[in-house]
């Protein structure tokens, strides 16, 4: 099996999760996937499509850019013409629900990240699982529990959110039930970590897990400076209607990311 994007957060774990199954891996220098794969490219029989534009805010300013990316990418992934897996996101839900969205629910996304990833599923094509997640955190790449203790060794107190609620996903376990999705049929499926936080929860929980006596002030989405170009769904906490893989609770997954993040820094 081939994984795109393998320099990524998810990427990473995808190419650890499968490095016995004999996985070839591509990042962005060896694949840019707004071009035609490379002609040697052997795909195998199926692909993890883990490459796109993540950056949620520049979207706002490059929706072009992001949909070149996560649109136009995936049509020429899907164009391998093996069956693959499409990693999309809570986003493209508006956020107005206050019970867990399921798999049937409407998207209606409100950012252009949001339009591109949604995009990016039709683009997908008939061979498609498409795992939705969301708050992705791994030991590497940019994600809010580095950037957290990052903030916790230069300051005592951070103000975080507190009006979005989401299912923080450890990487490792997403990379891990990516082997049962292939057993299900082709379709859409919301694969997140079990329960449920608020932005300045899941920094409350980072700093515990850590040890760091750093303080959360929580604040409004409205009270962010500077504030943010993309809205943000106040709710996106995705279940399952339709039998995709349980992963385990959110802070069992912080508690395995911040040991492994352990090992990367000693290693550096
Ligand atoms: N992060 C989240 O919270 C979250 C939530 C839900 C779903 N997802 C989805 O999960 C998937 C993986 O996300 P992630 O968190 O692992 O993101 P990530 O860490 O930003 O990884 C994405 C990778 O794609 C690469 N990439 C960007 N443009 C590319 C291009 N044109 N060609 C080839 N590679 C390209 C990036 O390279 P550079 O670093 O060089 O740009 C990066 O290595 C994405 O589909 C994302 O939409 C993410």
């Amino acid at each position: 099996m081939l994984v795109t994007g393998a320099g990524g957060q998810l990427g990473r774990a995808l190419a650890e999760e499968f490095a016995a199954d004999g996985v070839v891996t591509v990042t962005r220098e060896e694949w840019d996937v707004t071009l035609p794969p490379p002609p040697a490219l052997d795909p195998g029989e199926l692909v993890l499509h883990a490459a796109a534009w993540t950056d949620v805010d520049a979207a706002e300013d490059d929706p072009q850019g992001a949909a070149a990316v996560n649109v136009g990418g995936t049509a020429n992934v899907a164009a391998l013409g093996v069956p693959l897996v499409y990693y999309s996101t809570d986003y493209v839900f508006d956020g107005g629900k206050r019970e867990p969205y399921v798999e049937s629910d409407g998207p209606n996304p409100q950012s252009a990240y949001g339009r591109s990833k949604l995009h990016g599923e039709a683009a997908s094509g008939e061979q498609a699982w498409i795992v939705r997640s969301s708050w992705l955190f791994g030991p590497t790449g940019h994600n809010f529990v580095r950037t957290m203790l990052r903030l916790a060794a230069e300051r005592d107190e951070v103000a975080v959110v507190d009006d979005q609620r989401g299912s923080p996903t450890f990487v490792g376990h997403l990379a891990a039930a990516t082997r049962q999705i292939g057993h299900l049929p082709y379709g859409v499926y919301h694969v997140t970590a079990e329960g449920d936080a608020t932005w300045a929860d899941f920094a409350e929980a980072i700093f515990e897990e850590a040890g760091l006596d750093t303080r959360v002030r929580r604040i409004a989405t409205s009270d962010l400076e500077p504030r943010r170009p993309a809205p943000r769904p106040a709710y996106s906490v995705l279940r399952s209607e339709k039998g995709a893989p349980v992963l385990p609770d959110w802070r069992e997954g912080l508690h395995e990311c911040l040991a492994a993040i352990r090992v990367v820094d000693g290693a550096e």
